[in-house]
Formats: structure tokens, sequence, C-alpha cells
């Protein structure tokens, strides 16, 4: 009997979702005559019992597609489930749901493509009985056991562009002007883009910032004639001994806490500071969408047939991972629940200290 492979993504979207999918539905059909299930909505279609076939032509023409054509929540975590009754919302345990939809769906394993949220719930499911393997995804590039995650490329090729764009209206009106891009709680997309775009100042949530420092560093640069300053900062970044700004909070129980808006405090701030004409981009959500990167495409689909592989062959409870340049299986329960960040001694990070880039840090 043919084998049966199920796929789900997860969590927020990001640039590369249906590169996966494509390569790992592709490799079951083409090079294990395989039958694809597609499960819609992440953990919600596996809660609700909504999964559709995927055949060879439903993941043709979608390598370089935006989005997911699975659809994505990051709502749907089975262990903590929103569950309204009564006129209030109370949070349940509903995976057995899962275990049960997944037995009757009769496949042998199960792809999950998702970032920190999702691979942890991916690896409870593992020791409830559910073969999974993990695809890491997040343009906050934040996956313990992978070099790099796939959707980070993309958001950091839209974020540096911004960059550019911001770099000839803060040099025709000698301006200070602040970008804030994504991240949570790490800094790497406002490192890249700090370094791809020539950022003169940034700040990251692993390096609180001192508003006397970024001061000092932009009067300094005026005074040598440079009129103008760029500074990047992360959505998670944070004052020495303060605290992150937060936009709002959303009812997705895990992780309530959207970031947001601290590149509009420190556009009054700096104003105040320096006197200087200050004004602030949030990048937002364009981060997290159209067509994925060259790179992301090819990672994307190296990670995808790696999975598709791993799964086919019972090697359930890895995540494909990326070290260095190869593509190997990092166990789900060594990554489950745990960050990256951005490390003191990380050679980028060093790399703009040695040009000169001021990280809110110094005096
Ligand atoms: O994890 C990806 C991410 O885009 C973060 O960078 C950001 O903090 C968060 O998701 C935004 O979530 P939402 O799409 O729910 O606003």
């Amino acid at each position: 009997m043919a084998q049966r492979l199920a796929v789900l993504t997860g969590g927020g979207d990001c640039p590369g979702l249906n590169a996966v999918i494509r390569a790992v539905a592709k490799t079951a059909i083409l090079e294990h005559g395989a039958e694809v299930i597609g499960i819609e909505d992440g953990f919600e279609g596996l809660i609700h019992g909504r999964v559709r076939p995927l055949d060879y032509l439903s993941v043709s023409g979608i390598l370089a597609q935006g989005g997911t054509i699975l659809g994505t929540s990051n709502r749907a975590n089975p262990f903590y489930y929103p569950v309204e009754g009564a006129g209030e919302v109370r949070y349940e345990d509903v995976s057995q749901r899962v275990v049960d939809t997944f037995r009757s769906i009769r496949a042998d394993a199960l792809v999950v493509i998702g970032g920190d949220g999702s691979l942890t719930i991916a690896s409870k499911l593992c020791q409830m009985g559910v073969p999974c393997v993990g695809v890491p995804k997040t343009i906050d590039n934040d996956l313990f056991g992978t070099d790099q995650t796939f959707g980070f490329d993309s958001a950091l090729v839209t974020a540096t562009e911004a960059a550019d764009k911001l770099h000839t209206t803060a040099q025709a009106h000698h301006r200070v002007m602040i970008l804030e891009v994504m991240g949570r709680n790490a800094g790497w997309l406002a490192l890249g883009t700090g370094v791809a775009g020539g950022g003169d100042i940034i700040l990251i949530p692993e390096i609180p910032y001192r508003l006397e420092a970024v001061r000092d560093y932009i009067l300094k640069r005026l005074a040598a004639g440079k009129r103008f300053s760029i500074l990047v900062v992360a959505e998670g970044a944070k004052p020495l001994g303060g605290h992150v700004v937060e936009l709002r909070r959303v009812a997705d129980g895990v992780e309530p806490v959207r970031l947001g808006g601290i590149g509009n405090k420190l556009r009054d701030d700096i104003e105040e500071a320096t006197g200087i004409e200050t004004r602030a981009t949030i990048l937002g959500h364009l981060q997290r969408g159209g067509p994925p990167s060259p790179y992301d495409r090819i990672l994307a689909s190296r990670l995808g047939r790696e999975a598709c592989k791993l799964a086919l062959n019972g090697r359930t409870g890895f995540m494909a991972g990326l070290r260095g340049t190869e593509i190997v299986p990092v166990p789900l329960e060594q990554i489950a629940g745990k960050q990256r960040l951005v490390e003191l001694a990380n050679h980028l990070l060093q790399t703009a200290r040695s040009v000169g880039t001021c990280f809110g840090d110094g005096v």
C-alpha cells in the first residue's frame, strides 16, 4: 500500500511556505509514490478535521507564491486551545482530537512547517504517538538547531530595500530616519538589515540601549559633517532598565504580546535629545508578504525534500535543519521551547562594530 504523508503550515506566515509544501509533496509523489494530505489552517485543521488531498497539480506552480496554499493559524495550540462558552473563553487541552484526526486519515507521518511554537507542539505530539518531522520557518530566524530559517532572507531583502529608500530621503532632508523591523525577542532581522542597509545605529533586544549613547553618536556624526543618520531598530529592543513597547495583546493564549512602536518612541526621544528632525517607519507585515527570495526558494526546497525523506523513511521526531551548507536532522526535543538569540560575540555584530556602527551601548 502506498505511504501517506500529511503536511501543515503553522504559526505566522512567511515567504517560502509554498516552496516547502511543493518540495515535500513532489518528493513524496515522484520519488516515493506516496499520497499527500494537506491539513488546513495549521493545527486548526487537525482539531476540526479539515483536510484535503494534495495531488501533483495542486502543488505545481506555487514555488514563488507568498503565503501558504494550506492556510495557517497562530491561535491553534491543541494543548491550549481557546473554547468559547457562556460568554467567556476557556483554554482546553484538545490534543487527543488531533491524534484522532491523524489516525483517521491513516497517514504515516506529519510534516509540520512552523516556528518554535509549532515545533514544540510537534515534539509533544510525537510523544503522543503522532510521528512528526519539522521544517524551520520564521522571518525572526530565532529557531534553535538551525543556522537559518527559511523566510528570514526574504524579509531581509524587503527590509534592506526599505533602508536603502530611507537613506536617500534622510540625506535630502538632513534627518534621522528610523526603520523598525520585526523579529520578536531576537535581533537577527535588525542586525542583518542594519549591516546590509548601511545603518549608522542598530538597536537589538540583546543589547539594551542608552538614549545618551544614541544621542552622542548622532551629534558626533553631525559634528563630522554627516547631517543625517539611519537607525534600524528591532521591535523587541528596549532601553537599559526599561521595557519593550507593546503594540497590543491578542487572544492567542500562549504568546499574547505583539510588539511594535519602539520606533515612534525613539523618534520622539531622539528629536528631543538632539534637536534634529526625526521620522519613523514601521515596516510591519510587509516583511512577511510577497514571493520568497531566490535564497529562500532554494533553502525551502532543500528543507522540504529532506523533511519528506525523513518522514517517509520512518525517521520521525526530527527537524530538517541547516548546519553550515548541509541539511541535517535535529531532534525535535532538543529545540522545543528554546530561542536562538544574537550572541555578543556574533561575527556579523562584530563586523558592524568594526565599521563604526553604534549599538547604543557605548558612551
Ligand atoms: O514571528 C513572526 C512575527 O512576524 C514577529 O516578527 C512578529 O512579532 C509577530 O510575528 C507578529 O505577529 P502577528 O502577525 O500576529 O501580528
